[in-house]
């Protein structure tokens, strides 16, 4: 049986959390998860009267390309104990939402997937990719970024809560893939580090208002012990947690400011977009060093009608798509979107020929602008009837920028 827990199971959640995912959570975690459970956002399945899976989903405002707001839903810590899996827990909780999501007014189901190799067979994808990146400091030097750019001030921690949700608020409309972050997700972000972490939040100004921001923390490496006086600063790493940026001015002030940071060897960012500016800001590009490429959000279309008239599309044309979704049959047929002059889309059954044949996966992988069809039909996940219609979903589903999701969830 899947339903919602009640207040006083909490630690038997947090017991399948915990166990799942081998790890221990802080009293401030255990905070947040009771008040997810409070909030109604978690499932729980229940198995011969014991709760072994657990399920997070919780509704969020999400950026579409052409910067239309929709529903989705994000889920989290995705659980089933050690004792009990292989038998279809994860499966049936998954079942469960998709029959709740659907019809409910959102269209799409978003998540971090912990490992490549679970969610596609429900019919997820990979929407967008993320880059962490690594900058030695002394290889890392700007072009000249020009006068009048904004002031970076330091914020303290009340300063940074009253001033950052506003500018994230601005900053997530403007990307597609992005979501909007709960107050639980604020708190989370700003909570002092534990250990030896020395966190700092600034802002770049502009006219008295705060245009972006930047959240880092310095750390060492090894124990101070180890470090030869000569070394210690070479052994001092920046680690870029967060930096939104409301315009270039803002995003250049503020990677100004982060390479001008004293007594530290190298730079580490967190996931980051594929498309960096970073790298052309850079007297060396190659200054910017790529440590690890990998697929970031996980979508999963539950109503292709809703969805498709959800985004926006870069020039005025028609597809035939044909679908096909085996875990919502709902989905499954031909469609034809119609996208009128301004980007807006239409959506109907149709009989005509397919310009596109794929599975409910191959939709989301396109969905957000990530992947275009050319690369789909080269992986085999998508089958196009002509290069004509090729280029026209082309044409139709193209982005400017690489979809990304900043907050983790
Ligand atoms: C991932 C997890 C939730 C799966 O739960 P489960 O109840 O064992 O999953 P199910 O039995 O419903 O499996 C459904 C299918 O997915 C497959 N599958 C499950 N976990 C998988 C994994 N980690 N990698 C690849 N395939 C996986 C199963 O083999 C099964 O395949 P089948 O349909 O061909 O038989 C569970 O293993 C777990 O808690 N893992 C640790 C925490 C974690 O990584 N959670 C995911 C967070 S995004």
């Amino acid at each position: 049986m899947i339903r919602r827990p009640a207040a006083h199971e909490l630690d038997a959640v947090l017991e399948i959390d915990e166990a799942s995912f081998s790890w221990k959570m802080s009293p401030a975690e255990r905070a947040r998860a009771a008040e997810s459970i409070e909030a109604g956002v978690v499932r729980v399945a229940e198995l011969d009267g014991e709760l072994v899976g657990v399920l997070g989903a919780s509704s969020a405002e999400m950026t579409c390309p052409g910067g239309a707001l929709a529903r989705a839903v994000a889920v989290s810590n995705v659980a089933v104990l050690p004792t009990h899996r292989r038998r279809g827990v994860m499966s049936a909780m998954l079942a469960h939402l998709f029959d709740e999501v659907h019809g409910s007014g959102s269209a799409l189901v978003v998540l971090y997937a912990s490992e490549g190799g679970i969610y596609g067979r429900f019919g997820f994808a990979p929407a967008s990719f993320a880059a962490t990146y690594r900058l030695e400091r002394d290889a890392a030097r700007l072009r000249p970024i020009g006068t009048g750019q904004p002031a970076v001030r330091l914020l303290r921690p009340g300063e940074a809560a009253e001033a950052l949700p506003a500018v994230f608020d601005l900053a997530r409309r403007q990307r597609a893939g992005e979501l909007e972050r709960s107050p639980g997700g604020w708190a989370a972000l700003l909570e002092e580090p534990a250990g030896p972490v020395a966190r700092f939040v600034a802002a770049a100004i502009l006219a008295g208002e705060v245009a972006g921001y930047v959240i880092y923390e310095v750390v060492a490496q090894a124990p101070a012990s180890r470090v030869r006086p000569e070394e210690a600063v070479a052994d001092r790493l920046l680690r870029l947690v967060e930096l939104v940026a409301l315009d270039e001015g803002a995003y250049r002030a503020l990677w100004s400011y982060l390479l001008d940071i004293d007594l530290v060897g190298a730079l580490v960012t967190g996931p980051r977009p594929l498309d960096e500016p970073l790298r052309f800001l850079l007297e060396d590009p190659r200054a910017l060093e790529v440590r690890r490429l990998e697929d970031h959000t996980w979508l999963r279309l539950l109503d292709v009608h809703r969805a498709l008239c959800e985004r926006r599309y870069r020039a005025a044309g028609s597809l035939v798509i044909e679908i096909s979704d085996g875990h919502c049959p709902w989905n499954a047929g031909r469609i034809a979107l119609v996208v009128d002059p301004s980007g807006q889309a239409s959506v109907a059954p149709s009989a005509a020929p397919p310009d596109l044949v794929c599975g409910i996966a191959g939709l989301a992988a396109g969905y957000l602008g990530a992947t275009s069809w050319r690369t789909l039909v080269r992986a085999g996940a998508v089958t196009a009837a002509s290069a004509a219609s090729l280029a026209r979903a082309d044409l139709l589903f193209g982005t400017a920028e690489q979809p990304f999701c900043t907050p983790g969830f």
